[in-house]
């Protein structure tokens, strides 16, 4: 899950400048996404989502170590999936009327893990079967929300975010 996990905060960090909806409105008169979702951040979180990945892969085979086997596809997936969730979690945050930041409990945790998910379902299914073991998604579901509360806590301390959710 680390190429998922880790474009989150890296948007975050690095996120600003051109919004991905342009300014633009949706036709209920809100905007799109909000000036929450940028250019920057999308391609600096996926590729630093990729990056992670691909880490990851070096490790597991310059050390035969006993995890689950990546490739260049399911990290790719993961990692675009994962801000593909988040902005489509955003698109029906402003259809809801909620402003950009405002807390939106489960869907701001799972919108990362269902994106990923999903697009890694349409184009690598193999990879989801072989790996996400019911036991893994149990585990998933449990470490997704406290992990998600600890980085936005750490990243509102250190004044990357401006809620601590
Ligand atoms: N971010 C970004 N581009 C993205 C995703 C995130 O630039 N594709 C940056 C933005 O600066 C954003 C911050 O990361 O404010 C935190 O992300 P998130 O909590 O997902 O956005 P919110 O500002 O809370 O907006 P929303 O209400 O739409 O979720
Ligand atoms: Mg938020």
């Amino acid at each position: 899950m680390v190429p998922a996990y880790v474009p989150n905060p890296v948007a975050a960090l690095c996120g600003g400048g051109t919004p991905i909806d342009f300014n633009r409105n949706f036709s209920d008169g809100k905007r799109i996404l909000g000036d929450g979702k940028t250019y920057r951040g999308l391609v600096c979180g996926v590729a630093a989502g990729i990056l992670c990945g691909c880490l990851q892969i070096w490790l597991v085979s310059t050390y035969q170590l006993d995890l689950p086997r990546h490739t260049l596809a399911s990290v790719t997936l993961l990692a675009l999936g994962a801000l593909l969730g988040d902005m489509a979690k955003s698109f029906f945050k402003r259809r809801l009327g909620k402003v950009r930041g405002e807390a939106w409990p489960v869907a701001d945790q799972f919108d990362l893990v269902i994106g990923a998910f999903v697009l890694t379902l349409i184009f690598d299914p193999a990879w989801i079967l072989a790996n996400i073991t019911w036991q893994v998604l149990v585990v998933i579901l449990i470490l997704t929300p406290l992990l998600h509360r600890s980085v936005n806590i750490i990243g509102y301390r250190i004044k990357v975010k401006k809620e601590p959710w």
